[in-house]
């Protein structure tokens, strides 16, 4: 304790100690940000009666700070690795309590703010793990976390074995670097994992870009039945083809694939490759905008049982940039158009940018002007081991509604 170096003092906007107390964990950039000192690990705020310990990132664009504790800054300094080990233990109790491994292994051990480690993220992929550090605070610690891992790891998932596990963060130009976690080592180029029995190829060295959403898994678990009933599916946006191999388990019988990218289009025929089990007969994958595509379906009378939606947050149509809100006005009735009666559509937005509020709203109304025939029959959000944490809207940012075609 008597060595720990002085913890530096700042002051917060009245406005962020606030939304603090709230249960929200970022100090985002503003006049009181401006003074914040370079060079320090954490920060100390005192405000009347109440004492915080912040994470400080001061190259971050936008997030300055993170909360890691109310409290006496000295003392949770001092405790700070205890608390880390402790905090990761109750992340990986979580998940193993949840039995995420048993279906897939791809999952989330720790999902940042909600795990109260904010800005750290924790993926398992196979024998693989793969942090993500989205706030560089983290960064000085790499050994420690990379130490905690392994043990943790094998404590709670002794079927699995651990191999390795490589490390992201942001470099100074905001570019991510990529680090195995064991020195002397390099993450594979290539792995392959399941998710629901379903294969897939993975590139751990793009790793905001691996090849798989895993905060989708959970979501594409609830789906499950929605999936075994539909026969005829359209999945668009498809990246590396999750929903569509996942349709093709559930037993549909047709699905169409829509992506803009030759090379998501070619990484998901691979990974149709590696299941033979399922009939690729049965699959159509379509190089194409979304927009072209269903204007295509259109003209050619096609109808589907099930439209999976989940575009980007920014989506391009090859020529210009638009945000996703403004698609789904156009996109939305164009959908509705090739619904066989009781077909589904299952529509995402993947942006904190937009309250639940404006999601619900902006589709009801479009199905109030364009007068479609779509009843709402679900809402879909982040759940199981990729949790949500209250009072912490930019966590929140995966907002699904599940619709059905009526005549
Ligand atoms: C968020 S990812 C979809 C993830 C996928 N639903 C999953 O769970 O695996 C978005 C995909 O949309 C594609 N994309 C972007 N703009 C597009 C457009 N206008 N038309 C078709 N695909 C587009 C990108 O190439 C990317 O593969």
């Amino acid at each position: 304790m008597k060595n720990l170096p002085k913890t530096r003092k700042v002051k917060i906007h009245p406005a962020s100690l606030k939304h603090i107390k709230k249960g929200h964990p970022w100090v985002t950039a503003d006049s009181y940000t401006k003074d914040f000192p370079n060079g320090e690990d954490f920060l100390q705020v005192e405000a009347g009666e109440t004492k915080l310990l912040l994470l400080s990132d001061p190259n971050h664009p936008r997030i300055k700070a993170r909360v890691w504790a109310f409290g006496e800054g000295r003392d949770l300094r001092a405790n700070f690795p205890r608390e880390l080990k402790e905090r990761m233990t109750a992340a990986f109790n979580q998940r193993k309590a949840m039995n995420v491994s048993e279906q897939r292994d791809n999952f989330y051990l720790c999902f940042g703010e909600a795990d109260l480690l904010p800005g750290l993220f924790i993926q398992a992929f196979g024998s693989h793990v793969l942090v993500q550090a989205t706030c560089n605070f983290w960064v000085l610690h790499k050994k420690r976390i990379a130490d905690l891992i392994r043990p943790l790891w094998e404590e709670h998932f002794p079927d699995r074995k651990y191999l390795n596990g490589w490390w992201c963060d942001r470099g100074p130009n905001a570019q991510s670097r990529i680090t195995s976690l064991r020195q002397g080592t390099s993450p594979p180029d290539q792995l392959v994992i399941e998710e629901f029995g379903v294969k897939y190829h993975l590139k751990p060295m793009d790793a905001h870009d691996p090849g798989i959403y895993t905060d989708m898994s959970a979501i594409r678990e609830e789906l499950f039945p929605v999936l075994e009933s539909s026969k005829k599916v359209l999945n668009l946006y498809a990246y590396t083809g999750a929903y569509s191999l996942i349709a093709l388990k559930k037993g549909a019988e047709e699905v169409h694939s829509v992506d803009l990218s030759q090379k998501y289009i070619d990484w998901l025929e691979s990974n149709l490759a590696e299941n033979p089990e399922l009939d690729a007969s049965k699959h159509t994958s379509h190089c194409s905008s979304v927009e072209e595509a269903l204007k295509k379906f259109k003209a050619s009378g096609e109808k589907f049982d099930l439209i999976i939606c989940d575009p980007p947050s920014a989506s391009s149509d090859g020529k210009k940039m638009g945000r996703v809100t403004d698609s789904y006005p156009r996109d939305l009735p164009l959908m509705n158009s090739l619904l066989n009666e009781g077909g589904k559509i299952v529509a995402f937005v993947n942006t904190h940018a937009m309250s639940w509020k404006k999601f619900n709203s902006n589709f009801d109304d479009i199905i109030k002007n364009k007068n479609l025939k779509l009843k709402s029959l679900d809402i879909l959000k982040l759940r199981k081991d990729c949790p949500l944490k209250g009072g912490f809207q930019e966590g929140d940012y995966l907002k699904g509604r599940v619709f059905e075609r009526f005549e």
